[in-house]
């Protein structure tokens, strides 16, 4: 079911349904390490402060990208059909995208895809407002789980856009059954554009999630304020501190909340130890080269059309075909 899908009646008597988010952080906090899925950073603050991560200057990836796209925008619209529906998973503040509206000529529809609906919301009108001719459809939708695509777009040609490197938050395993998914998802002869961040030295990865202005460091901590608010939690947000570290082995940053001190901390009636120094692991993000990232696509459904990086070669940008 669609997180935005109504629910059926309910009983007033009933308990009320655990939400996934209570599911999960129960689930994480009960297993070793303790964990939670970094799906759960982008509430309304979340969101808000990631776009704050893109403007920081340690942190390369956005606006790599974003030259990427630019630099190669027209020659995307030689590859992709003519007038294609446009599906963006994580579409976020719906920015990159202007990018790709602006150099594909005849862009029949624009479907932004995000967990956050209001949100997705609020930046789906905006995109309207400035391409009033392009059609937009909305879908609030975890898009780790299978989703259908509105009715307006199913007889379109389509290309998807995952960009900003949301896959390297997959396990590599989970982002091949995402490319498979997505395969699914888009239907034969459809495209697929996704940005994938690239393996490089420890320095430049270790500040771009450690920023002197202390963003990264707030984005990870929301999650607790987060759980305080939707899961009658009792975090002190100064009894955790923020790591992030690049797992050399694993090709992965990792952040995690580590507490301070020996606590306790309940959360929706349950209450959780921490010894001083243990820590919730929040977030992995994995780092590819263009090979392994094209290795692990063609595994999955697609055919490598073609990879693009900046001159540095600090990100990737991949475009991938159904087989
Ligand atoms: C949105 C998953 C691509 O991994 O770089 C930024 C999230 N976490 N800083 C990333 C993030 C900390 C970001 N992704």
């Amino acid at each position: 079911m669609l997180p935005h899908a109504p629910r059926a009646k309910q009983d007033p008597h009933a308990v009320p349904e655990r939400s996934d988010f209570e599911a999960d952080v129960l689930a994480g906090f009960a297993a070793t390490p303790k964990r939670i899925p970094p799906k759960y950073f982008y509430d309304t603050e979340g969101s808000r402060l990631f776009e704050a991560i893109t403007r920081q200057p340690e942190y390369y990836p956005t606006r790599t990208e974003t030259g990427i796209l630019k630099a190669k925008a027209r020659e995307l619209a030689g590859i992709v059909p003519a007038n294609p529906a446009l599906i963006e998973f994580g579409s976020g503040a719906c920015t990159k995208v202007r990018i790709l509206c602006d150099a594909v000529p005849g862009l029949a529809a624009f479907v932004p895809v995000d967990i956050s609906g209001p949100f997705l919301n609020q930046h789906a009108a905006e995109l309207g407002k400035a391409y009033p001719r392009l059609a937009i459809h909305p879908v609030a939708a975890d898009f780790t789980k299978p989703f259908s695509l509105p009715p307006a777009v199913r007889d379109l040609s389509k290309t998807g856009f995952f960009p900003g490197s949301t896959i390297g938050n997959f396990e590599p395993e989970e982002a091949a059954a995402f490319l498979r998914l997505v395969r699914d998802v888009l239907g034969a002869h459809a495209f697929l554009v996704v940005g994938v961040d690239l393996v490089k030295d420890e320095a430049t990865l270790d500040v771009a999630y450690n920023d002197a202005a202390g963003i990264t460091a707030k984005f990870n901590l929301n999650l607790l304020r987060r759980i305080n608010r939707e899961l009658q939690g009792g975090f002190d947000l100064g009894a955790f501190r923020h790591r992030a570290f690049f797992n050399s082995a694993r090709s992965r940053i990792e952040m995690h909340l580590v507490s301070a001190k020996e606590q306790t901390v309940a959360v929706a009636g349950r209450s959780f130890s921490f010894a001083a120094g243990e820590s919730i692991h929040t977030e992995n993000s994995y780092k590819y080269s263009l090979d392994s990232f094209a290795a692990l696509a063609r595994h999955s459904g697609w055919a490598a059309h073609a990879a693009w990086t900046d001159p540095d070669r600090l990100f990737s940008v991949h475009v991938l075909r159904a087989v």
